[in-house]
């Protein structure tokens, strides 16, 4: 199941394929860690510079997803536990204009349109090129990253880096750091990725086979979520918080009844609700949810820094999250314990399909 988590029992020699039609760890069943690495260009970054940056990359993470070291390893003894690692690479504007492909920038890669309830900061947000690195062991994302990082940094700098991770048995969908089951409504079947994530090269012909992500740093105020009570959280999502069944239904994968109304005639799941907000109105608003928790240290006088790095993968953001996200944006129970600080849309390129092409080949050579 594609929300769910993958097998606690993964062995670490586990490879993901790296070639193929679609980039992996998309569609892939979600590792337990993840990093996402966020790249400046220096300036005057040329095409040549940009494609031979790429050739580094596919090299690199062809190897290091199978379990081999990278060709300029230094630890190359971190590489023999590949743990069901993925590369996942991005482009951000600036890759099309310092290449001077223009013409070829989907119209929807760009900055969001900013949301009331956004406090972004630009630590965590923008960026002109991505590495998605997830596996089942931090230590093999720790050092893919840093492989990947240190090859090329005479072209680009860290932008940010934001660090994740999920987990819940075997099967199970994971739960995030306000307790909730997370991940539940999502796409499974290949024939709604087909739809609904990979671009099918209509519109922008490079881009078929791939599809656009919206990473969302979302910050959740742990402690004022700590001063209400259960029921209280239920009806913020609309979801039990024992097993994340509708508070209309018995099972987590029931469908919400979101016309069924008590003794008093006051409807069971509040509309008000995240998931009735969140609630796709047709089709063509889904997208695919790939979330991760991120806890990172907190600052002096403070107990914690947690949240959500929220991610959506989308044939087409601008038609299918942002909707979504003006509806939350305009009134979610939610809000009043999360916070937008981060927020970045990339385009990711098709995969790799053979040994000898590189990441983003159809839009160099297009
Ligand atoms: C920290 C922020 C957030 C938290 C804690 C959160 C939590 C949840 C939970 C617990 C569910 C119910 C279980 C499930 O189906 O996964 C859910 C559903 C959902 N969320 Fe969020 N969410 C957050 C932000 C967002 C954002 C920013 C979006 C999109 C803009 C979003 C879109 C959705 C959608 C589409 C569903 C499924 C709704 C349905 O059809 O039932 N969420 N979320």
């Amino acid at each position: 199941m594609r929300g769910a988590t993958a097998d606690a029992a993964t062995p670490a020699e586990t490879v993901v394929p790296f070639h193929g039609e679609h980039q992996a760890g998309i569609a892939t069943p979600a590792q337990r860690h993840a990093a996402f690495v966020a790249f400046d260009l220096r300036p005057g970054g040329s095409r040549d510079d940009i494609v031979g940056l790429l050739k580094i990359w596919t090299t690199d993470a062809a190897r290091l997803t199978r379990g081999e070291p990278a060709l300029a390893d230094t630890e190359p003894e971190l590489a023999a536990r590949p743990a069901r690692l993925t590369v996942t690479v991005g482009f951000g504007p600036a890759v099309f204009t310092a290449a001077g492909l223009e013409r070829q920038r989907p119209a929807w890669l760009g900055p969001l349109p900013p949301f009331g309830i956004d406090r972004l900061e630009p630590a965590w947000s923008d960026g002109d090129l991505l590495v998605q690195v997830c596996a089942e062991e931090p230590t093999t994302v720790a050092h893919a990253v840093r492989v990947l990082s240190r090859g090329v940094t005479s072209l680009v700098t860290v932008r940010w880096t934001q660090r994740g991770f999920r987990d819940a048995e075997p099967g199970r969908t994971p739960r995030n750091l306000m307790g909730q089951v997370d991940g539940t409504v999502n796409l499974t079947t290949d024939a709604e990725l087909d739809r609904l994530v990979w671009h099918d090269g209509s519109v922008t012909p490079w881009l078929a086979g791939g599809t656009s992500l919206v990473l969302r740093r979302i910050a959740m105020n742990l402690d004022t979520w700590d001063e209400i009570d259960p029921a209280a959280r239920e009806f913020t999502v609309g979801r039990r918080l024992a097993d994340g069944a509708p508070l209309t239904g018995a099972d987590e994968f029931d469908e919400p009844d979101f016309e069924a109304v008590d003794s008093y005639g006051i409807p069971v799941i509040p509309p008000s609700s995240h998931i009735a907000r969140a609630r796709h109105t047709h089709d063509g608003e889904r997208f695919l949810r790939r979330g991760y928790n991120y806890d990172d240290a907190p600052g002096p006088g403070r107990i914690s820094d947690s949240g959500l790095l929220f991610t959506a993968y989308q044939r087409d953001p601008h038609a299918q999250f942002l909707p979504v996200q003006a509806r939350l944006a305009e009134f979610d129970a939610l809000n009043e314990w999360t916070t937008p600080i981060g927020s970045a849309v990339f385009a990711l390129p098709p995969g790799v399909q053979e040994p000898g092409g590189y990441l983003g080949q159809t839009l160099f050579e297009a």
